[in-house]
């Protein structure tokens, strides 16, 4: 970034990934002028402990943002509100207020052409049997995944049709790290297990534990995110760890932070459209956006249990 007083904009911020790339923000631009949006439908104001920046507490899908900002300058905005629940079936409040939001902001920032950097999903693409390339067509198979491929689109179309305004999707894939538990039962599986684990329980997984996920620890997520700031060119990238790890290794892996030796309790999966199967296809993020992640599933799941449990001698 050319400024050393950037002026940011978070959407989704009071969430996992949003408070993570908030206060990360933070630190990387001790200077920069923050605001955060967020209407708390699934976020927590306990996530932002130590921000000191601006707080706006709104429905992006029905906010006015020239009234809330007049002709307030971003240098970048980070878009990462949604609703997250992906059980959450009713198609068209997960089609309005994910679409809708993006809309009313891409409509906000055309003018100036402010840079944005918006949260799409490894769930665009369906079942997988082998690395996703984000070439590959979207086949979403539950409504929270057909409208984060809906905001994609119109990234899309709008980056095409206006060459000098910078719009970057990026497609999370599994992610897991500090400030999920707010979720409830959408935070991530590497938190729910841990939990059981660490309550003396056998972990709860599908039958037979041999689906594979691209688990990424969200430092790596933040980390990506923030390099979307230099990227020259609009463009939708994959951000994941690359590599699928199954189930059972997860629980392997937990067993070794945790000092335990739980089996895992194999339970039937009720889901009729799972994802078996998720990895990242690093190639594209890597040339444009110079994205290395740092953690591998061992060094990322110790790091958290760190943090969830810091009393763990
Ligand atoms: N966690 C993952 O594994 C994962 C994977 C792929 C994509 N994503 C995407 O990353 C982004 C952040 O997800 P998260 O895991 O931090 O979830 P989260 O639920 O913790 O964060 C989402 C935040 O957006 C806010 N929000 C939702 N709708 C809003 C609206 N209309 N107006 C204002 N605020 C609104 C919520 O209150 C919440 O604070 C989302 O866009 C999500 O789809 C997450």
């Amino acid at each position: 970034m050319a400024s050393t007083a950037p002026n940011f904009l978070i959407t989704g911020g009071a969430g996992f990934i949003g408070s993570n790339l908030t206060l990360a923000l933070q630190d990387k631009f001790p200077a920069a002028r923050l605001t955060v949006i967020d209407d708390f439908r699934s976020g927590d104001f306990k996530n932002l402990r130590g921000y000191r920046g601006d707080f706006v507490a709104q429905n992006l899908a029905a906010m006015d943002w020239p009234r809330q900002f007049g002709s307030e300058k971003f240098d970048a905005i980070f878009h990462l509100a949604s609703i997250t629940d992906t059980t959450l079936h009713d198609q068209f409040v997960q089609v309005h207020d994910n679409v809708e939001s993006f809309r009313r902001l891409l409509n906000f920032a055309r003018p100036s052409k402010t840079r944005i950097i918006f949260a799409s999903s490894a769930s665009t693409y369906g079942a997988a049997t082998a690395a996703s390339v984000e070439t590959n067509g979207a086949a979403p198979s539950n409504i929270y995944a057909f409208s984060k491929a809906i905001m994609d689109n119109l990234a899309v179309r709008e980056a095409k049709e206006n060459s000098d305004w910078i719009i970057i999707g990026l497609r999370y894939f599994n992610v897991y790290g500090p400030r999920e538990a707010h979720k409830g039962v959408p935070s991530s599986m590497v938190y729910h297990l841990a939990q059981q684990m660490k309550a003396g329980q056998r972990p709860r997984i599908f039958k037979h534990g041999d689906q594979k996920r691209d688990f990424v620890y969200v430092k790596d997520i933040v980390e990506g995110s923030i390099l979307a700031l230099e990227a020259k060119q609009s463009g939708i990238y994959n951000l994941g760890s690359g590599q699928a790890r199954s189930f059972n290794e997860l629980v392997d892996v937990l067993n070794k932070c945790l000092g335990t030796k739980f089996q895992p309790d194999y339970i039937e999966n009720p889901h009729a459209h799972y994802q078996n199967f998720t990895e990242a296809d690093l190639e594209r993020v890597r040339s444009a956006l110079g994205y290395q992640p740092q953690f591998s599933l061992e060094r990322g799941v110790a790091d958290y249990i760190e943090w969830l449990y810091p009393d763990k001698s």
